[in-house]
């Protein structure tokens, strides 16, 4: 089922939560939507849902325009953030539950609704669990019964909210994995939010990264990372060094430094550049230059912070950890790979 948001504006009181936000998604794929707190996440994926109306813009599903209709005709699947399962109810029965409610019509008999959900326990790898209540499981094992339930009503799209907020880091690892697997063996169109940066790079096609309730920036993980289209993109995705710099016939240099050429024209710009973009160059080369007061080890690399110039701007450098880089130390570094930003552009 693909999926078309077209202008969606959303307000809570007049106070926009959305602001004006579009996007195309196609039918099977995997798209996390990413960004901090207060962003708009959970305010999408709920109009998506049929949770929330929309202030203006409208929700398409396939070619039928679904702006008005509730969650039961969209038939999604969904788990939201706080989702919880119903801790009187057993395993089979938490997963029958949105089978078991359905009109006499459509539901349905008892011991179809118990094959399904044993079904779908071999298919989250919990065969054997059925007669267990909520309280006697870990918490993975409870997030992929919620994630059963979703799926246990056979939804044309499914909506994860923070699927693995609560877990530590390996286990939603494991579950990121599985869950990445369980989409491509089902196929269907899954939208999951996500404020873990590395979680939304490995496990979607495509991430969509939001800020202040708009949409910045739409596309792969090398997209996103390496052609951030904005200045927020750019530092919310990884570390990020910045800093203000002239453009002036094709030099870029902040103050009497040249740093490197580009096409852009003259003007004032801002440099963004990654701690592992920048490489230690020879005294006498033009670089930034400064002595280490705080670093750090991580794995194989040292990442050494040191000021530089009369603003004190802070540089972060990133480099093997036998190339120096200690506290006290002095670093002369210029930037291999970077991108600009005109001044004035929201970071
Ligand atoms: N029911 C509501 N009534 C009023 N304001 C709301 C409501 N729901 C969300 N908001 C506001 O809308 C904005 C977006 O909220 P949303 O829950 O979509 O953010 P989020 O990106 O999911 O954040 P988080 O990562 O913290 O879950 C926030 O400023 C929030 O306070
Ligand atoms: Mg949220």
């Amino acid at each position: 089922m693909d999926i078309k948001v077209r202008n969606i504006r959303k307000e809570f009181d007049r106070y926009p939560a959305l602001h004006d936000v579009s996007l195309d998604i196609r039918s099977g794929e995997l798209i996390a939507l990413l960004g901090p707190s207060g962003s708009g996440k959970t305010t999408l994926l709920r109009l998506i849902a049929g949770l929330e109306f929309p202030t203006a813009g409208q929700i398409f599903f396939g070619a039928e325009d679904a702006s008005e209709k509730s969650v039961q005709e969209r038939n999604v699947g969904f788990m939201f953030q706080h989702y919880a399962l119903f801790k009187h109810m057993t395993v089979a029965e938490n997963i029958g539950f949105g089978l078991s409610v359905r009109d006499r019509a459509t539901r349905p008999g008892k011991a179809e609704i118990r094959r399904r959900a044993s079904e779908l326990l071999d298919l989250v790898q919990l065969s054997g669990l059925e007669k267990r209540y909520p309280n006697q499981l870990s918490g993975g094992q409870r997030q992929r019964v919620a994630l059963a339930r979703a799926l246990a009503i056979e939804p044309r799209v499914l909506l994860l909210d923070e699927p693995f907020g609560a877990l530590d880091a390996k286990v939603r690892k494991d579950l990121r994995r599985w869950l990445r697997e369980l989409h491509d063996k089902i196929g269907l169109t899954t939208i999951f939010v996500t404020h873990d940066q590395e979680e939304a790079l490995e496990l979607a096609d495509r991430v969509v990264v939001m800020s202040q309730g708009r949409i910045e920036q739409v596309g792969s993980a090398d997209d996103i990372y390496d052609r951030p289209s904005t200045p927020f993109v750019f530092s919310f995705i990884g570390q990020s060094n910045r800093l203000p710099v002239d453009v002036r016939g094709g030099e870029i240099r902040h103050g009497d430094i040249v740093l490197g050429r580009t096409a852009e024209a003259d003007g004032r710009w801002n440099l963004y550049m990654r701690p592992h973009d920048l490489d230690l160059v020879d005294a006498g080369a033009p670089g930034l230059t400064g002595t280490v007061s705080l670093s750090r080890r991580a794995g194989g690399s040292r990442i050494s912070e040191f000021e530089f110039g009369p603003e004190r701007h802070r540089i972060e450098v990133e480099l093997p950890a036998d190339r120096g880089g200690e506290p006290g130390t002095e670093l002369r570094v210029r930037p291999r790979r970077w991108q600009l930003y005109r001044e004035g552009a929201a970071a």
